[in-house]
């Protein structure tokens, strides 16, 4: 069994030649007694001919879409009026003398076709992954990610990485996100956990020496699911020795640009710029602004200090605590529903309500307006640049909160804006960003203690070290995130390489017990005190890089094999359950989760 050519190869310079190819039936048509059909496979489609003088024009006619057949014939040049421009091998055919059906198609539980296809409901063609990738526009996505892995890897290759794979059974971290526990048959009672990513391992490999190691590294985390986030994903996981921060954004814009312009042929222009933490949340209101838009906060708290609206004083004359508003230009006409929702938005990120001016026919409508005096309103006008079919949203509460608030309205306005058509954003605009400057520490209302913003083995700024003892929020952390679009495409941070201040950011930072450092970092602490380089690292969330790549709002596209919302793999229909025999061997009682409620 031997293909000639793929389905994409032949031309009119083929003509005469016998050859033979196989794939699958993509369309079948019969005209005036001649059967046609375009046999597709990864390459692309060749139009194959069944005359009538032909033994297997009878099979052909019976196959079925998506059958795999092979082909053996005469490639002929077509007639100029039957020429097709829309396929490469639009100039020529192939008659058809043999034909064998390798496996016959059941019938399709939903159209291939990109158009049909793409309105069918998402968990039956997970169902029939195996169909849905085979769709040429899905094969492309994977092509794709292979297309930016190979660019990333070839970047990381002649900046002198060398790649290593570390455990995926680790052990369980505190601090991190929840995990995917593996109980142990050898070491009943005992569990490893899945990595979340090789960040230990990566720092002992500096350790040992390694100074420059890169890894494709598959991580996994028991998380609520989003449309950015899996329970596996992987990571563009690097870390290198005797380097600062300056160096990591070189080596990251490098890898950027490179996959940039090998898998999609775009330049994309370097350095990036870069903003602080502080900065991002005052004017976008999230650590990981989408700046293709304006739509900025602005802050109103020295004008609000004497209002007749109360709610506004109280907030501006309380410390800590602003007045912030941001003008969504031209969805003053939004629906009541479209409002309620931005309000529960607002709510969910704390606030008590969600105050707001529409502008419509030259008048400011709004339940609070009336309270507001000339000046307020001319203020307002200037700054927010207000002009009819405008809406203003205000919050009132702590800066951060007020910030968070605005920013998550910031977003969905203009989702909003996008969808009505009043927001244009090309598809090509790729607005990379830098955010640095995080805390090292943000207070945890709910944990009452600090957590790390990052993680705990991220480096307090040197001239800030004294401060851990005497005043944690204020520490700054070597912390850098890379965005785009509004995405947070990557994290990582220059690392502690000193077991006494790791020690004191566990213990005294932190507060996690001495006994659970002990066992749970001891060997990191003990690394530390037999020459640890100073190091720093990140990792890429390679979905998403491939997404943005991709233009797809989703990682599940660019995933061969993705998980649903509720974690399941509906195609090999995973998580299953265990035999009772594999319970045994593992000490393993399954009581019911959730108590049935009584009475
Ligand atoms: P962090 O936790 O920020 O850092 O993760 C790095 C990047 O991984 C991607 N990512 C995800 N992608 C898909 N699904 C998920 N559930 C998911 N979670 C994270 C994101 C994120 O920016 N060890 C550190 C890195 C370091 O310090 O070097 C780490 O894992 O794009
Ligand atoms: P009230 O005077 O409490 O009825 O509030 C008037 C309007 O202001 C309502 O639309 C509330 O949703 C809104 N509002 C109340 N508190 C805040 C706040 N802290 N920030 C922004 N808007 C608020």
């Amino acid at each position: 069994m031997k293909r000639t050519h793929h389905c994409n190869a032949l031309r009119p310079a083929d003509a005469g030649k016998n050859v033979t190819l196989m794939g699958w039936v993509d369309t079948k048509r019969d005209l005036g007694g001649v059967t046609f059909i375009d046999l597709r496979d990864r390459e692309g489609v060749t139009q194959v001919v069944f005359r009538p003088d032909s033994k297997v024009q009878e099979t052909a006619q019976r196959l079925k879409s998506e059958s795999v057949i092979e082909i053996a014939g005469l490639v002929t040049v077509r007639s100029p009026d039957t020429v097709n421009p829309k396929l490469a091998t639009g100039q020529v055919e192939v008659v058809a003398t043999s034909l064998v059906v390798h496996n016959a198609c059941a019938d399709l539980p939903f159209p291939m076709e990109d158009d049909k296809a793409d309105k069918v409901n998402e968990d039956l063609r997970l169902e029939y992954r195996f169909l849905d990738l085979r769709r040429p526009r899905n094969l492309g996505l994977l092509k794709l990610r292979h297309k930016a892995a190979r660019a990333i890897r070839a970047e990381l290759d002649d900046q002198g990485f060398i790649e290593v794979e570390t455990p995926t059974l680790f052990k369980s971290t505190p601090e991190g996100a929840r995990e995917f526990l593996v109980p142990s048959r050898l070491q009943p009672g005992q569990f490893y956990a899945l990595s979340q990513s090789p960040q230990q391992y990566k720092q002992m490999l500096m350790v040992a020496g390694v100074e420059r190691y890169y890894q494709m590294a598959r991580c996994y985390r028991d998380e609520d699911l989003r449309a950015d986030r899996q329970p596996e994903f992987t990571q563009v996981d690097l870390e290198m020795s005797f380097i600062d921060r300056e160096d990591m954004y070189a080596l990251i814009e490098g890898i950027l640009k490179r996959a940039w312009k090998e898998a999609i042929g775009v330049d994309i222009p370097t350095p990036f710029p870069r903003m602080s933490y502080r900065e991002a949340m005052d004017r976008f209101g999230i650590d990981k602004p989408d700046t293709r838009f304006g739509m900025e906060i602005q802050d109103f708290t020295a004008l609000f200090a004497g209002s007749a609206f109360k709610v506004f004083r109280e907030a501006a004359t309380t410390s800590g605590s602003v007045v912030r508003a941001i003008n969504a230009k031209g969805l003053a006409d939004l629906t009541q529903g479209e409002l309620t929702n931005l309000e529960n938005i607002a709510k969910a990120a704390g606030a008590r309500g969600l105050a707001y001016i529409k502008c419509e026919g030259g008048e400011w409508k709004s339940p609070i307006v009336k309270f507001f005096s000339e000046e307020e309103k001319a203020a307002l006008r200037q700054k927010l640049d207000i002009a009819d079919g405008d809406i203003v949203f205000f919050a009132a509460a702590p800066w951060e909160q007020a910030s968070t608030i605005l920013g998550r309205v910031r977003l969905e306005s203009a989702a909003l804006l996008r969808a009505k058509g009043r927001l244009a954003i090309p598809a090509d605009r790729y607005d990379f960003l830098w955010v640095i400057e995080f805390p090292l520490m943000l207070w945890d209302e709910e944990e009452k203690r600090y957590l790390s913003a990052h993680h705990p083995f991220t480096a307090p700024v040197p001239e800030d070290e004294p401060l851990l003892a005497t005043d944690p929020a204020k520490v700054r952390g070597q912390h850098y995130d890379i965005v785009l679009n509004g995405v947070e495409l990557g994290g990582g941070s220059i690392r502690i390489h000193d077991t006494a201040v790791q020690k004191r950011v566990f213990e005294d930072v932190l507060k996690i017990p001495a006994d659970v450092v002990a066992s749970r970092f001891g060997y990191m602490l003990k690394a530390f005190s037999y020459g640890a380089p100073p190091h720093g690292g990140i990792a890429l969330g390679f979905d998403r890089v491939v997404a943005m790549l991709a233009g797809r709002s989703s990682i599940r596209d660019i995933l061969a094999f993705p998980k649903t919302q509720s974690g399941q793999d509906l195609m090999a229909q995973s998580p299953g359950v265990a035999t009772a025999k594999q319970l045994r061997d593992l000490r393993i009682r399954v009581v019911d989760e959730e108590p049935k409620a009584k009475g």
